[in-house]
């Protein structure tokens, strides 16, 4: 039993069939990535898993349950969290805020439940302090001690990254999704992304899926590849093979983007 599996997923929006017929599985503590040209339907993928959009057609599994078509704040709390292709920090927000109320945003529908029971308030209490407590961990985890009371539009752009890392990562996520995660990094804070996200999985036992088109990263991290083109999956396998496949070639127009 994998830990997770997309099964048969379409998503169309009008004309543009976005996701056709995509399937694969995630076995536990593998690093994943999904590569493709602009337009494939990558961030569809993530938008599908996390619950934003529901998929057409198919069904998605975390462990033995069925998750497809459940809130987001639902599936959140079952162990999957996302960082999103353009950063969704709070910008005059400090970085311990941000990861504060990234907690509760996604945690929301517990925290109304137990505010509006007010015999419930020390449970509440409670569970605040637990917040407080595993947003101190992430930052420790994460060094980000220095920026911690910092806002972060005063941030440097890899420190915000780390931060939306950060975020997703204070949910306690099983399964953690990327997307483009080094994107706008220069060569330096790429190789620290790199690093924190081979040492969330290897330190954390976190399943991690990374949508990006620096293929230095997408080498040296993934354990497995899968290439996405028109919304379907033309290649899937060991990294470099993925990378030599005549499809994924045809699909850059021979061009493997941002090698170096
Ligand atoms: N909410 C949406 N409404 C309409 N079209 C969408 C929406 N989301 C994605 N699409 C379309 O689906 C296709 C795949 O988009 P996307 O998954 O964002 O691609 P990628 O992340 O690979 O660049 C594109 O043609 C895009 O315009
Ligand atoms: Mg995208």
């Amino acid at each position: 039993m994998s830990l997770f599996s997309l099964n048969h997923i379409s998503k169309s929006f009008g004309g543009v069939q976005a996701l056709s017929d995509l399937s694969f599985e995630l076995e536990e503590g593998e690093i994943f990535s999904v590569i493709g040209p602009n337009g494939a339907g990558k961030s569809t993928i993530f938008n599908c898993i996390s619950g934003l959009y529901t998929p057409d057609e198919g069904s998605i599994q975390l462990a033995e349950k069925e998750i497809t078509g459940w809130a987001p704040h639902r599936i959140a709390r079952a162990g999957i969290a996302r960082t999103f292709q353009n950063l969704e920090l709070f910008r005059y927000l400090t970085a311990v805020d941000n990861l504060l109320l990234g907690r509760h945003i996604h945690m929301q529908a517990s925290l109304l439940r137990i505010l509006a029971m007010p015999f419930r308030r020390s449970r509440a209490a409670r569970e605040e302090i637990a917040h407080r407590h595993k947003v101190e961990e992430i930052i420790e985890f994460l060094e980000l001690e220095a920026y911690r009371d910092r806002p972060v539009f005063a941030l440097p752009y890899g420190i915000q990254k780390l931060l939306e890392l950060g975020r997703a990562l204070a949910l306690e996520p099983k399964i953690l999704l990327l997307d483009e995660p080094a994107a706008g990094l220069n060569n330096e804070e790429r190789q620290d992304m790199i690093f924190w996200i081979k040492d969330i999985r290897d330190q954390l036992g976190v399943t991690v899926i990374v949508i990006e088109h620096n293929m230095e990263l997408v080498k040296d991290i993934s354990d497995r590849v899968l290439a996405l083109n028109f919304g379907r999956m033309i290649a899937t396998g060991q990294v470099l093979e993925v990378l030599e496949h005549e499809e994924v070639r045809k699909a850059y127009l021979g061009e493997i983007p941002e090698t170096t």
